[in-house]
């Protein structure tokens, strides 16, 4: 079965900041698969792997075209890079699109927090809120002027939802105080760097917002805690011993050798392909397990957590 089964030619790449472009592909054979706000497809790379990129409602976007926002970073591992150096007319290969960051469904209100290059998932929310007619907020918070992508286009699309918020002045993001305006049904919605979800999850679950009605997505699970390299996982219930080789995750690595494993997100916040560690010191870099169970170094998720020590023997 074909993983990657859409061909996305791109029609055009745009600078919205310096470091972020937004990319607009048309799909081959002219049908757009169906998607919803929330939704992301996942982008082949050329040496291998793929990068999870969301897919966005943009107002302007032609009939028949997907378009990401893709943020230029420095110790990515080539994703960005490469999605940034693509010309008009190259073509990429796509999974589906699939959605772990969904909209709740019915009237109820919205309050929706984006966190930087966050902002992708969270447009499309946005857009499909005020088409919808729900009530909503969207607070939009980066580092300082000029650094937020898709302020124009965000403006066009809620022109009395969204409040701008910069780290460099007096703007700065009081997400205790978006709370308490929120109305007291609302679901939350964050997306953006970790610390920023942490800090939204905690603060909503302290003014007493039901679990179920917080919702996030991480936008990357965090520059690596130290540089990739192999190491080797042992599966408790064979012996099996597998290299995960520096460019590859341990669920790559397993596969490759023809083991099946439970995943979904493959981004350490969905908690689905969760592994219990006999042995060996995991170098945790998802967002789900809390500090006390990292600490304990007992369970890991296999989709984006290394290895610190030279192997793991897995609960396998
Ligand atoms: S697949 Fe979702 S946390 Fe690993």
């Amino acid at each position: 079965m074909d993983t990657h089964p859409l061909k996305l030619e791109l029609k055009s790449s745009t600078a919205e900041t310096p470091f972020i472009r937004s990319l607009v592909f048309g799909v081959e054979g002219g049908v757009v698969p169906q998607w919803q706000a929330g939704a992301h497809i996942r982008v082949s790379l050329p040496g291998g792997g793929d990068r999870p990129y969301s897919l966005m409602a943009l107002p302007d976007l032609p009939d028949g075209a997907l378009a990401l926002g893709v943020l230029r970073e420095e110790m990515s591992t080539g994703g960005s890079q490469f999605m940034h150096a693509l010309k008009i007319g190259d073509v990429v290969k796509a999974t589906a699109p699939a959605n772990n960051f969904r909209l709740h469904e019915g009237a109820a209100p919205a309050l929706l927090f984006a966190g930087g290059i966050g902002v992708t998932p969270i447009l499309s929310m946005a857009a499909e809120l005020q088409g919808r007619g729900n009530p909503y907020r969207l607070r939009y918070a980066g580092r300082a002027h000029g650094l937020l992508a898709f302020l124009p286009q965000l403006r066009a699309i809620c022109p009395k939802g969204l409040s701008v918020h910069y780290d460099s002045d007096d703007s700065r993001l009081d997400i205790a105080a978006a709370l308490g305006d929120a109305a007291a049904d609302s679901h939350v919605y964050v997306c953006g760097p970790a610390g920023m979800i942490d800090a939204v999850k905690s603060a909503a679950l302290a003014m007493g917002i039901a679990a179920d009605r917080i919702h996030y997505e991480l936008f990357k699970a965090g520059l690596p805690s130290s540089p990739d390299t192999a190491f080797e996982v042992e599966l408790k219930s064979t012996g099996q011993v597998v290299t995960v080789a520096a460019g590859q995750t341990i669920i790559q690595a397993l596969a490759q050798a023809g083991l099946d494993v439970l995943y979904d997100c493959q981004r350490g916040d969905c908690g689905v392909c969760q592994c219990g560690v006999i042995a060996g010191m995991p170098d945790h870099r998802d967002v789900i397990l809390s500090d006390d169970e990292k600490a304990s170094n007992k369970v890991m998720q296999i989709c984006v957590s290394r290895a610190k020590s030279e192997r793991l023997v897995l609960d396998l």
